[in-house]
């Protein structure tokens, strides 16, 4: 039996202030499928997902659901047609359990009485048909990201849903809750739904997605069956180039020196780490991995002297940073920080991409408190190019970049800073697979230059990667520091999870 098609798109077009978003995008996904939509940063993907969910307005082109051509004008429009998005800010509503979350709007009603227990029952039923078993009295915000992105899911299906769209799903996720949504995901595949899925992990795609369909520069460049393609080849299709590698990240030829510039002595903060002791030498990648929560994102703080430590000492070239308390001034001029959530913490959205990049190197760029803007302009240039940022100019506000390329812009912002440790907190998230050798390369570039690098990631396969040595962190204790010679991605996996 021929399946029919679900979606067809034909010849979509939008085009935004200086770029062309979506050139002419024609292919179509087919019931009960689960379809990759891969590309470089800027690509046109979430332009695409935007069009087809009605956030965003296609200037030409048609959309077919069914064989039908349909308008989708806003996202109301889109919801009716059974197309829902899971977004990472999820519909749901924190202080309300999961069944009424579920039922909200179309509550079961007993001679004009809520029932809900019935409701309860309803929502226990649909887990179970999933293998899930959770009380559904359970308050959403208790729940974790990929159980929150579940409940989002058998809400939508209650409500007819054809098409479920992923945006990144798993970029907040632990390996154990990205497994559990992949299960997921193979079951409502069963039943006839489809699922548009974008995700920058090659592994994912090759784990779950049936056909893939390669975007560059918002021009179609072709969909293939998975099973029928190689990593290298779809990268390739990606990136236009010939990648030989995308394996190859580490450079054994980084001499490293025996000289400990940054020692952590005993640290203590708040509950949340528990007497860490770190040992850093120059030139070093230390690759730190634990699940969410288990207090990354913490250490490169107090490291960075933005989070106050409780007990113990951060000693920077045999000079004492932090005695009970963080010293800012000091953890600022030795260090650069690249925050895991850029749009609060890193970022200034409303600001072009020049002042975002040059901010932190304007010690070196001003002369008498005046800026020389010819010297910015080709620092800023220097980076774009050598990071490929995508950008229709340099004057652009970063907040109409792609995801991808408003990292690559936080990323850059200190790699002409001259800081002699760099904390990158999750720095590939949201990052294209070619960007991502981009950012490696570099990261080895400054380590050859002497700069202590200190690369926090969820992801344990980059992390092994990449590093001199790992530390896997659980509940804010270091389990164990592993030495390149014996890297093993079963035991790193283990210590983070059991401890
Ligand atoms: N509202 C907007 N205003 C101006 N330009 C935009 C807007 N939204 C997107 N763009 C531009 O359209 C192009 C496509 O962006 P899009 O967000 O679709 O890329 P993407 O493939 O999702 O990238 P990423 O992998 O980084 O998320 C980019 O050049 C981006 O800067
Ligand atoms: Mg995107």
């Amino acid at each position: 039996m021929k399946k029919g098609y679900l979606i067809e798109f034909k010849n979509i077009n939008k085009i935004f202030p200086g770029v062309v978003a979506l050139d002419n995008v024609s292919f179509n996904i087919e019931k009960g499928e689960v379809h990759a939509i891969v590309g470089e940063n800027g690509a046109g993907k979430s332009t695409l997902i935007k069009i087809l969910s009605g956030v965003e307005q296609k200037d030409a082109g048609e959309i077919f659901i069914d064989g039908i051509e349909m308008f989708i004008n806003n996202p109301k429009n889109a919801l009716e047609l059974g197309i829902t998005c899971i977004y990472q800010e999820l519909p749901l509503s924190p202080s309300l359990s999961i069944a009424d979350n579920i039922f909200l709007g179309q509550e079961i009603k007993k001679f004009g009485f809520l029932n809900k227990s019935m409701q309860n029952n309803i929502a226990k039923q649909l887990f179970k048909e999933f293998d899930i078993n959770v009380d559904p009295r359970t308050l959403v915000e208790k729940l974790s990201v990929s159980m929150q992105q579940i409940t989002a899911i058998v809400k939508a299906m209650m409500k007819d849903a054809k098409v479920f769209i992923m945006d990144e799903p798993t970029a907040t996720l632990g390996e154990h809750e990205v497994s559990r949504l992949f299960t997921f995901i193979e079951k409502i595949k069963g039943k006839g739904i489809s699922i548009l899925y974008i995700s920058h992990r090659m592994d994912e795609i090759f784990g779950i997605a049936d056909r893939v369909t390669v975007l560059k520069d918002g021009k179609f460049m072709g969909t293939r069956v998975v099973s029928e393609i190689t990593k290298n080849e779809l990268i390739n299709l990606m990136s236009g180039q010939n990648i030989h590698d995308a394996s190859l990240v580490y450079d054994p030829e980084r001499a490293i020196s025996q000289e400990i510039v940054l020692e952590i002595k005993n640290l203590f903060y708040k509950q949340l780490l528990q007497n860490i002791n770190i040992k850093v030498r120059k030139g070093e990648i230390l690759g730190i991995t634990g699940l969410v929560g288990a207090g990354k994102t913490e250490l490169l703080k107090c490291i960075y002297g933005i989070a106050r430590l409780d007990r113990g000492e951060i000693i920077f070239n045999e000079k004492v940073l932090g005695v009970g308390g963080g010293d800012i001034s000091t953890g600022f001029s030795v260090s650069g920080f690249v925050p895991e959530d850029r749009k609060r913490e890193g970022l200034f959205l409303n600001l072009n991409i020049i002042k975002n990049i040059s901010i932190s190197s304007l010690r070196f760029l001003t002369t008498f408190t005046y800026i020389n803007q010819k010297k910015e302009t080709s620092l800023v240039k220097k980076n774009m190019r050598d990071l490929d940022i995508k950008a229709s100019s340099i004057l652009q506000q970063v907040q109409f970049l792609s995801g991808g390329n408003q990292q690559k812009v936080i990323l850059s912002r200190w790699l002409s800073s001259y800081k002699k440790i760099l904390l990158l907190d999750e720095p590939t998230r949201g990052v294209d697979v070619i960007a991502k050798i981009e950012i490696y390369k570099l990261i080895n570039m400054l380590s050859k230059k002497g700069i202590s690098i200190i690369f926090s990631s969820s992801d344990v396969s980059e992390v092994l990667s990449i590093s001199d040595r790992v530390v896997t962190l659980r509940n804010g204790r270091i389990v164990n520091i592993f030495k390149k010679e014996g890297f093993n991605k079963e035991e790193v996996l283990r210590d983070i999870m059991f401890g």
